[in-house]
């Protein structure tokens, strides 16, 4: 009997330490006296940028691509050179390489979304300036029908179709001019690919040698999104034809030049505090002269030249400053404005102009601030009050550049600012460096800006990353101006971004604002964002109901919250092979050593390449004592055959040649989809720290990066120090990185009160596949009421995601819990977030 109890007693140790006794949960406490940050209004926000058609083609209801016939002129500031749009060879602002930025360039971009079909062969067409409508839009489509009864149909695709609405109204407006005694007749119509046609209108053309406005009204006989826009002409003679444009009548409030309603209304439901415009990396150009020039993106839609955007298309710029300002009004948003620090994005060209000749851009700024707050006795006012609105408009944060790095920018950075607050001082100014040596040089900015792409794993390991911000990067406010979970769009990454934000609401007197990026993607163009939509419908992927549930669940100030688990998770273990790579880069590699306690139990000089390494992925060779890894357009990788067990110092010498990165240390491999690495030239050859790769996807581990590139032609002394799941990197025999790889456990817990309400509101993420059994326990908290709010998104799969054809997939639910009180048992289902509104007071 004795053994019997021994025996039950022993099982119950063992099943308690795997926390698989029924009834053990981890305990979420919430100390109602122990008070935290202050949760700003101004927290949750939106980037918007014209990328994936975010704006053409998306939120600006503009149904006609290509309106202008411009979309084959060249970005501002480059030049043809064989088939390539090249940027000026000017030095990059960062570090005066000349990177020679260039696009290829395609002639037939002029005709972008547009088809001529000849009916009879006796009729040309070209794109041609020799007319110019406005000098600014100077491209127009010349006609020739060259014989009597010559029939041509000019057809506009649309943005991946025109989409109509039975029984709705569409304004076609469009310019012609003809030559001398032309005569002929002019259909317009809307057909779609079945051929089914709405609204035929006839117009008579006599001729009209100067340039005239034309417009059409339709109706529609038909729902669908497959309709093209033709206008065939029939006669003798040349036709100009130039800004064709078709907009639905009920736009988003039924402005002129309006927004699309489903998309403006899908975005006001999120209720953002502000929004940030125009980029991104557009502000900044991929030339100086490529940037958003915003006093090009007011005034007569057919007067704005636009811009190739950079994203990969040309921007109308339908969707200007009056009209982002205008929408920041109307869904009582505060406007963020961001202009160019006088540099070029450093991934492109680069090009800048010198810190004493900042004049001209200082003052572009200063006017488009003036243009949104100014008094209509000033220029700029003036010109808002001309353009139909006379009160100023909600700016109330400024940015100075986009992404910048360096001295260089600092500089400019200090003389922009000192401009700004001079004749705005309430404005809010934001630095656009992120955790930078710079900041301090900068001045210690009001706002840093740091931006994060990256995969879902690092946002579950970064929730704690604004508990401590390192002295170093100074006490500026934070905006957190762009961040997305890159890879596979799903529950999962979307999870992962709940988790990081969960820590963004924690620190919220430090981080003052945050936005996801980017905002909007059609589906027809590009990776999935946040919103998504075709020509005819729109949805939210995951991450934007979740934003949703954020922020319109934003408490006053936040409350203690901890997680005690019932088991702490196991600490890392890992075996695998040591190796050496590459990413994009061609390096070299010598004088190889593996330390264990200070001694040596291998060196390579390489002559044993084909016995104890494998080479699984590169061009590698040894010449001499050197391994080469010759190719720039893959990654490379060799391993020791055999595996290392323990806590070891890997020693070499290493040289860049060329290419993207740097070196590639890696430990714990089991095979080039699993392993870890000490990452040096990471992130374009931006930082040194390390990495994991699990089941073929990268995950950056670092907290803050450090700024370190990686120089080409240069022997670095590299010394990598594996101690457990504590890492170190040095280079020279400076350290250079240093990391703790934690045991993920993916259960996040963060609240606050809602004093109004007066509410606890709890937020909870589980990002396993597996329920979260939790008990709440609210300490120093009294009168608890029933029946408590909870909101809830979840899915059995954490692939889940919205999509176009399943819009509401995975949405959260609401539902009333009764029974609430002090310790309450709460199971959240596996991949979920989920929000408990609990009305009850604060016992201070
Ligand atoms: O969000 C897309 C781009 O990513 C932004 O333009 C830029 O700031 C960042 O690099």
């Amino acid at each position: 009997m004795k053994n019997l109890y021994h025996y039950i007693f022993l099982l119950a140790i063992v099943l308690m330490a795997s926390g698989s006794i029924k009834g053990q949960r981890d305990v979420i406490n919430v100390n109602g006296k122990n008070i935290g940050d202050k949760i700003p209004a101004s927290l949750y926000g939106v980037f918007f940028e014209e990328i994936s058609h975010a704006g053409d083609g998306g939120l600006y209801a503009e149904m006609v691509q290509n309106r202008g016939f411009e979309d084959g002129t060249l970005p501002s500031g480059t030049t043809l050179i064989n088939g390539f749009a090249c940027a000026p060879a000017f030095p990059c602002y960062s570090n005066d390489s000349i990177n020679r930025f260039k696009i290829r360039w395609d002639d037939k971009l002029s005709m972008n979304a547009w088809t001529v079909v000849n009916h009879n062969g006796k009729s040309s067409y070209k794109i041609t300036s020799e007319n110019p409508l406005d000098r600014a839009t100077p491209h127009a489509l010349r006609l020739d029908l060259n014989e009597n009864g010559s029939v041509v149909s000019v057809i506009n695709n649309g943005y991946w179709g025109m989409a109509l609405n039975k029984g709705g109204s569409y304004h076609l407006t469009f310019w012609m001019k003809t030559s001398q005694n032309y005569q002929g007749e002019l259909s317009v119509y809307l057909k779609n690919t079945k051929g089914e046609i709405v609204d035929v209108k006839q117009l008579y053309l006599g001729n009209n040698t100067k340039w005239a406005k034309y417009e059409v009204s339709f109706t529609s006989s038909n729902s669908g999104n497959d309709y093209r826009l033709y206008l065939d002409f029939k006669g003798k003679g040349s036709i100009y034809l130039d800004y064709v444009s078709l907009f639905p009548v009920k736009t988003y409030k039924g402005r002129i030049n309006g927004l699309r309603n489903d998309i403006a209304e899908f975005l006001g439901n999120l209720k953002p505090a502000f929004i940030r415009w125009p980029g991104g990396c557009i502000a900044e150009g991929l030339t100086l002269e490529n940037r958003v020039k915003w006093k090009e993106t007011i005034g007569d839609p057919m007067k704005r030249p636009g811009e190739y955007n950079l994203w990969g298309y040309r921007s109308t710029y339908g969707f200007g400053y009056h009209e982002f300002l205008q929408y920041c009004e109307d869904i009582q948003s505060d406007a963020m404005f961001v202009c160019n620090a006088g540099m070029a994005c450093l991934f492109r060209n680069g090009d800048y102009v010198e810190e004493g000749q900042l004049t001209d851009l200082i003052q572009e700024a200063l006017d488009a601030i003036e243009y949104a707050i100014g008094d209509t006795n000033t220029i700029w006012g003036k010109q808002r009050a001309i353009n139909g609105h006379p009160e100023p408009f909600p700016l109330k944060y400024v940015e100075i550049g986009n992404e910048n790095v360096g001295k260089r920018y600092a500089a400019h950075y200090k003389q922009f600012y000192k401009a700004i607050k001079k004749r705005y001082p309430a404005l809010n100014i934001i630095c656009a460096l992120m955790f930078h040596p710079e900041v301090e040089e900068a001045g210690n900015p009001e706002f840093i800006d740091p931006h994060y792409y990256e995969t879902a794993d690092w946002f579950y390991r970064n929730d704690r990353l604004y508990d401590h911000i390192p002295a170093i990067y100074g006490n500026s406010k934070i905006y957190i101006g762009e961040y997305a979970a890159t890879g596979n769009p799903s529950l999962y990454s979307s999870l992962g971004e709940a988790a990081f934000l969960t820590g963004v609401e924690r620190n919220s007197s430090r981080i003052q604002l945050v936005s996801y990026a980017p905002l909007f993607q059609n589906a027809n163009h590009g990776n999935a964002h946040m919103i998504v939509y075709d020509n005819n419908s729109v949805y939210g992927r995951t991450n934007y109901h979740i934003m949703k549930m954020f922020a319109l669940n934003r408490p006053d100030f936040n409350l203690e919250t901890t997680i005690s688990p019932v088991n702490n998770p196991k600490p890392l273990q890992f075996t695998g092979k040591i190796g050496l790579g590459s990413c994009g880069t061609s390096v070299q590699y010598k004088d190889f050593i593996v330390e264990k306690n200070g001694q040596a139990i291998y060196t390579s000089d390489f002559s044993d390449l084909n016995t104890n390494w494998r080479i699984h992925q590169g061009n590698w060779n040894v010449s001499g004592n050197i391994l080469t890894q010759t190719d720039t357009n893959t990654d490379g990788y060799i391993f020791l055959e055999t595996n290392q067990r323990e806590d070891c110092t890997i020693r070499l010498k290493a040289r860049k040649i060329k290419g993207r990165e740097g070196f590639r240390i890696f430990f714990g491999a089991k095979d080039i989809q699993n392993y870890y690495m000490a990452d040096l030239g990471s992130h374009q050859n931006e930082s040194v720290i390390f990495g994991e790769r699990k089941n073929g996807v990268i995950t950056s581990l670092f907290d803050y990066r450090n700024t370190q590139s990686i120089r080409a032609g240069e022997w670095y002394d590299v010394r990598i120090e594996i101690k457990g799941n504590h890492w170190k990197c040095y280079l020279n025999n400076k350290l250079s990185y240093e990391y703790t790889c934690q045991p993920l456990v993916r259960h996040y817990a963060v609240s606050g009160y809602d004093q109004d309400k007066k509410e606890l509101i709890l937020k909870l993420v589980n990002g396993e596949n597996k329920p979260w059994k939790g008990i709440i326990r609210l300490t120093n908290i009294t009168g608890i009421k029933n029946p408590v709010r909870q909101i809830q998104i979840h899915s059995p799969s954490a692939n889940s995601e919205n999509s176009l054809t399943s819009p509401q997939a995975v949405i959260p639910q609401t539902k009333y819990l009764q029974g609430v009180k002090d310790k309450y048992h709460i199971d959240c289902p596996p991949n979920s977030f989920t929000i408990l509104r609990i009305p009850c007071s604060l016992s201070f």
